[in-house]
């Protein structure tokens, strides 16, 4: 049996920094309120001209450098992202193209800010049954394009941000290393308390003059229930991981949640009883970026040196779907 390991992984953010004081400037808004409710205080949004492949792209270089590996050399990519470059094909698809690799597999996952673990997760499966021996896995987000700028949006408009993290995927023969453990979930009962609800295709047309000017294009969250949520499966889905691979969260040299609130982060730590310089927060500085915070905080954690040779991290997601998923590396 082989484990599957990140050996390289890399991210790229547009150059366009937003300060909430620029947000200010959009709707009836605070840099007080947000620092307060939210932690962020920037975040990157992309210009005219960027595209979600050209992200991935960029991140995708950086981390095909760290694990020296060159395009030709991935056998499968798989994108997370809500979004595509256009309505359809998926993202993946588009990547591919840009990465001048024709005929290599690309499948998109649609599953919010939890596509990375569960990008990972297929991986995994993938590198451990000997299908493939490199993978590119990608978390990658233009939000801001989506968002209503008024103030009737602000609850949700402040908080995302665009970026893309990247990770090269590898098998390993020890088995203490790498991929330990995956664990994923998802409960749609809940689907409508984070969501954009159109364009849809229930509606016949699916786009229409009337519908682009209702707010059901707007992604919209019940904030406070979500919230609510998210404080709970965070801590359930890495203790769930923990049990699964026979370790405590003693063990956990690094958490790396899905940045959502700093907030929910905080709780996370205090429900865990670890301090917070062991649960990796960069909140601040790029918001909740959806698919891509997770492989952006693990970049800048390995730049850092909090994630080094050996280290035992767990990565863990909460988002729309509701969706939820865990994953324990041994470094
Ligand atoms: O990534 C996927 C998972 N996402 C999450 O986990 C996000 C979870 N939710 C949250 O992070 C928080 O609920 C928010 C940051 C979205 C909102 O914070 P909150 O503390 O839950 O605020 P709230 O929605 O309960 O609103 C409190 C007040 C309201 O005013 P009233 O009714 O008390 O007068 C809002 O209208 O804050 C107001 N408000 C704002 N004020 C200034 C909401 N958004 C803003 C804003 N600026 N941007």
């Amino acid at each position: 049996m082989r484990n599957s390991r990140i050996t390289g992984i890399g991210r790229h953010v547009p150059d366009r920094v937003i300060t909430n004081f620029d947000l200010e400037k959009m709707m009836d808004t605070s840099d007080e309120w947000i620092r307060e409710r939210t932690g962020i205080q920037t975040r990157h949004w992309v210009r005219e001209g960027d595209t979600l492949s050209g992200l991935a792209y960029n991140a995708t270089m950086k981390a095909l450098d760290m694990a020296g590996k060159k395009p030709g050399e991935i056998q499968f990519i798989i994108f997370a992202s809500l979004a595509s470059d256009h309505e359809f094909p998926g993202g993946g698809c588009f990547l591919q193209k840009k990465l001048g690799i024709p005929g290599v597999p690309a499948m998109d996952i649609r599953n919010a800010c939890s596509g990375f673990v569960y990008g990972l997760s297929v991986a995994d499966q993938f590198i451990k049954t000997g299908m493939y021996d490199t993978i590119l896995l990608v978390g990658a987000e233009i939000q801001s394009t989506s968002l209503d700028l008024t103030t009737r949006g602000r609850d949700v408009s402040v908080i995302f941000g665009d970026g893309a993290g990247a990770a090269v995927i590898t098998p390993t023969e020890k088995e203490e290393k790498g991929v330990l453990t995956t664990h994923l979930h998802a409960d749609g009962t809940f689907a409508d308390k984070l969501w954009a609800d159109a364009p849809s295709v229930n509606d016949n047309p699916r786009i229409s003059k009337a519908l682009v000017e209702t707010d059901r294009i707007y992604p919209k969250m019940e904030g406070r229930f979500v919230f609510k949520h998210a404080v709970t499966r965070f801590p359930e889905v890495i203790h769930e991981a923990l049990a699964a691979a026979g370790y405590t969260k003693d063990d956990l040299d690094l958490v790396i949640p899905h940045q959502a609130n700093r907030r929910i982060t905080e709780a996370v730590a205090h429900q865990l009883q670890l301090g917070m310089d062991k649960v990796y927060s960069n909140i601040e500085r790029y918001g909740n970026t959806t698919a891509a915070s997770i492989p952006i905080a693990i970049s800048e954690a390995v730049e850092q040196g909090l994630i080094k040779e050996n280290s035992l991290v767990c990565l863990a997601s909460f988002g729309a779907g509701f969706t939820w998923a865990s994953a324990l590396i041994r470094w």
